[in-house]
């Protein structure tokens, strides 16, 4: 339990001592410092529970919080707030308790097993930041659930199994017409087909392909015969998809391991379209599914609705399968393999219709228990300076790896530190581009709209990124310079700052789980802000490593050392590198 909640019951303990039973205290941190840091507002409810005047009844609180030494500087204000501060002995005893484990200040939640879907690139077509949003958030999302104690495994749901692939499958037909793959009377072993196609080619080929669809429907009728064709595993089309499906899945993972994310299912769309079969089969005995301009659709809708909800569409009129029957497939696949307590999709928040929409389905059939939860963590967009979701200079779509390299370009030019070599220095300016992106990424509530500034997210000073990794990698290096034994115990303090910090500290558990609650990494990122400035405060007001009294030396050691973990144990969870020097 952590030491704020183990706080918490003590003094529902002391009331109960007064005489008086509260189901939650009404305690918060106070912004009046100097009156207490605390503040507790119970007496007013109190008093209409207890027939009595609200300042009798803090008075009589009051009385009992002076019997224990823990508490100081308590006194009523108003109508009847008590306002308490902590005592320097009980904060130093906290920080020592802190600092010896830090995860016994970590509330654990219910271990649930939860999946969570937040991949989605495409295969053979470049990754945009639609894709790092959900990557980055995701990605935190996971190891902030399994810090507090669950289970959650992370799905890659890769798109390979829509007309993107029937284009490009197109495309390349034009181009090689002669390949085996499309010989209907080939009958040797496709693994020995020479594949003249790199990952290069298919990005190039994919937008070659979707503007000719475009102006040329025999094509684009081409394209979605094909889409068929590999769907329904039509001998040499199904190989040759397979083939670009390997190529680009390499590089796919390439550019999830510099993004820092890590799936431990690699599952793609046609994966989860193994289980179609059997999910036509439970939709079809109970007679849901219904004919539609010769499509299959399932109705969704309800009798309340107030705006219009069209039906989930299982297979497409072409005979295609479609996106929706994609991720109503994926929920009986997860339930088969993991049976999970909950499924999280970390999603563009434009998708919220689609995500109603299979849910609906999901539960209209019962695909999975009532009691399991299926959420859609939808985000808002990254937007250019015009306030429209970011774009090239021409107008097109910017992939992920130009947008990255318009941020390592900032974050280089900002890295002057002399003892780091040019080759380094790329290297760095990488991790640090990354970790400003990433934290720029995260810092508003998820479903908020932001704009992209390189300049602002480089910078090393305010809330950025490589502000944290600078103060984060200070830290370490006063920690190095001291000598290893003297930093275990803090013995004592002496100024507020230190005691702003404990306090920032104890409410670690409080924020932990408020990002959980409402699935947004802000909380965290605005977190690590807050300790990381006051620490720097602190830098700044005390010259730790001259300092004479060693008792005091030691303590700001071991304060050191415990900011610095907290401060890489929050970065480590929202995905961000720290580097040895920048
Ligand atoms: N591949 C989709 C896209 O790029 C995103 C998939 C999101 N995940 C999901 N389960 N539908 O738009």
């Amino acid at each position: 339990m952590s030491i704020l909640k183990e706080l918490e019951l003590d003094i529902k303990k002391i009331l109960k001592q007064a005489g008086y039973e509260v189901e939650r205290l009404a305690m918060e941190e106070s912004n009046r410092k100097d009156l207490g840091e605390y503040q507790l507002n119970d007496a007013m409810q109190l008093a209409k529970t207890y027939h009595d005047n609200p300042r009798n009844i803090a008075e009589k609180i009051k009385g009992e919080l002076e019997k224990d030494s823990r508490f100081t500087n308590i006194n009523i204000a108003g109508p009847g707030f008590i306002n308490f501060s902590l005592s320097n002995e009980y904060i130093v005893e906290i920080l020592n308790r802190m600092n010896q484990d830090i995860f016994n200040n970590i509330d654990k939640k219910a271990p649930k097993k939860i999946v969570i879907d937040y991949g989605g690139a495409n295969v053979a077509k470049a990754l945009h930041v639609g894709h790092l949003r959900s990557a980055n958030i995701g990605e935190a999302l996971k190891r902030l659930a399994n810090l507090l104690g669950c289970k959650a495994i992370g799905d890659a749901h890769l798109g390979d199994f829509g007309r993107p692939l029937g284009l490009v499958i197109k495309e390349i037909k034009e181009e090689y017409p002669d390949l085996a793959y499309f010989d209907p009377n080939y009958e040797g072993d496709y693994s020995e087909i020479e594949l003249p196609i790199t990952n290069e080619d298919l990005e190039r080929i994919y937008p070659l392909a979707s503007n000719k669809s475009k102006e040329d429907e025999a094509y684009l009728e081409d394209a979605r015969d094909i889409t068929m064709k590999f769907q329904s595993k039509e001998k040499g089309y199904y190989e040759l998809w397979k083939k670009i499906v390997d190529i680009s899945k390499k590089d796919i993972k390439k550019i999830y391991d510099s993004l820092n994310t890590n799936f431990e299912i690699w599952n793609g769309e046609s994966d989860e379209m193994e289980f179609f079969a059997e999910l036509y089969k439970i939709y079809e005995e109970k007679g849901l599914i219904t004919e539609s301009e010769g499509a299959k659709v399932i109705d969704v809708s309800k009798e309340d609705d107030n705006a219009p909800m069209p039906p989930l569409m299982m297979v497409k009129t072409n005979g295609t399968m479609s996106y929706d029957s994609t991720d109503l497939a994926a929920i009986l696949e997860r339930k088969v393999n993991f049976n999970p307590d909950e499924i999280w999709y970390v999603v563009d928040g434009r998708q919220s219709l689609h995500f109603e929409q299979v849910f609906r389905a999901a539960r209209k059939a019962k695909l999975v228990d009532d009691n399991v939860e299926l959420i859609h963590i939808g985000f808002g967009t990254m937007n250019g300076k015009d306030g429209k979701p970011f774009k090239t200079r021409d107008g097109g779509v910017m992939s992920l790896e130009n947008l990255i390299e318009l941020v390592n370009i900032e974050t280089y030019k900002r890295i002057n530190n002399e003892s780091i070599s040019e080759e380094e220095k790329q290297e760095i300016s990488k991790v640090v581009g990354m970790a400003a992106l990433k934290y720029a990424d995260l810092l508003p509530f998820r479903g908020t709209d932001y704009i992209f500034e390189t300049e602002k997210f480089a910078d090393l000073e305010g809330k950025t990124g490589p502000y944290l990794l600078y103060s984060t990698i200070r830290m370490k290096s006063l920690l190095k310079k001291a000598n290893a034994k003297e930093k275990n115990t803090i013995i004592k303090l002496k100024g507020q700052v230190e005691k702003d910090i404990a306090l920032t500290l104890l409410n670690l558990p409080t924020i932990l789980n408020k990002s959980y609650e409402t699935k947004s990494l802000n909380d965290i990122a605005e977190y690590l802000y807050k300790l990381t400035s006051l620490y720097n405060k602190f830098y700044q007001d005390n010259r730790v490593l001259a300092e004479e009294d060693n008792e005091l030396k030691i303590s700001w050691l071991a304060l050191t050392e415990l900011v610095y973990k907290v401060n890489t144990l929050l970065l480590d969870t929202l995905g961000i590198i720290v580097p040895d020097k920048m």
